[in-house]
């Protein structure tokens, strides 16, 4: 029986970037239950084949999922190894992460975790986090290849740099708990696609949000948490930190509404930075604006680990204001 559901997404520039080393049955998805071959195995995909769906509006192409875990063990051992060569421009990380990070989130929402989707989490973690540490100006990095990047991971990037800061200015910040953090921030939205990433931006404006979205996006921390709750590899502070990420100091965060006093201090410095970064796509990267954000989120977070947390943002940032 043909099942689009059986089958795991690729997206076209991936395809062409791989070129003749994409050797597998390739299939164009025409509905939900119908989906065709349009490729073999036994020869690469042409170019052309792929440019012309390209034209027509097609911006992913199908493999079989057997399929789709060989090319997640070839990219591991291909990409992540450019990834710590120092020869490797930061423009190419940046894409290599991107590549990376959209596999992670179709393994884990269309397979589920297997050992080399964790390798590679783990890997493209610890390389974002040096990426942005060697960075002179993480934020002109990240503005500058925001055609490239989903804004999704590009919130993540920003999120595990912040967080690496904030937690230095702690006496108990070690590189393990920002590794940690920056694991959190890669994760915490993987279930969710780009629409319901954006409707939750309403949903911090406190405009209605969509029924169908509403359930799916309430439930998205624990949703991961759930996914990720067996596997060995991830600490519990991450997960913390993944189920908290949506709470605040008000307690009118959701998925639990929980009081502030309830939230861990890990979860409170995610939870700030998160913050900061979404003020800092409204304000386009403005660093003039930033003593008005800071101001803003000092206002919003000024009680126990909250306090705490935004001061340490202060601290890294820098401020005028008295
Ligand atoms: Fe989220």
């Amino acid at each position: 029986m043909t099942t689009a559901n059986a089958y795991c997404r690729i997206p076209v520039k991936l395809i062409l970037k791989l070129g003749d080393k994409f050797g597998y049955d390739a299939y164009l998805k025409l509905s939900d239950s119908k989906i065709i071959k349009i490729s073999h195995s036994n020869e690469p995909i042409k170019d052309a084949i792929v440019r012309y769906h390209e034209t027509k509006g097609v911006q992913d192409i199908y493999v079989t999922k057997e399929d789709y875990l060989k090319i997640i063990d070839g990219f591991k051992a291909q990409l992540t190894h450019k990834l710590f060569d120092p020869e490797t421009t930061a423009e190419d990380k940046v894409d290599i992460i991107e590549k990376c990070y959209s596999m992670i989130k179709e393994s884990l929402v269309s397979i589920g975790f297997n050992q080399d989707t964790i390798d590679m989490a783990k890997k493209i973690s610890e390389s974002s986090t040096r990426l942005v540490k060697e960075s002179q100006n993480v934020f002109t990095l990240l503005k500058k290849f925001s055609e490239n990047c989903e804004e999704e991971l590009k919130k993540s990037l920003i999120i595990g740099y912040l967080c690496s800061g904030m937690i230095e200015t702690f006496d108990w910040g070690t590189e393990t708990i920002k590794e940690k953090c920056s694991l959190a921030a890669l994760l915490c939205d993987v279930l969710l696609n780009s629409a319901q990433i954006k409707e939750i931006q309403i949903l911090s404006q406190s405009l209605p949000l969509k029924p169908e979205s509403l359930e799916k996006i309430n439930n998205h921390p624990q949703n991961v948490v759930q996914a990720l709750a067996n596997e060995d590899w991830i600490s519990k502070e991450s997960l913390v930190m993944i189920e908290q990420h949506h709470e605040e100091q008000s307690g009118k965060g959701f998925p639990m509404g929980l009081p502030h006093t309830r939230i861990s201090q890990l979860s409170a410095i995610f939870i700030v930075a998160m913050r900061f970064s979404d003020l800092l796509f409204e304000n386009n990267f403005n660093f003039r604006e930033k003593d008005k954000m800071l101001g803003a989120l000092r206002r919003k977070y000024n009680l126990g680990v909250f306090k705490k947390a935004t001061l340490s943002l202060i601290e890294i940032i820098g401020t005028n204001e008295s």
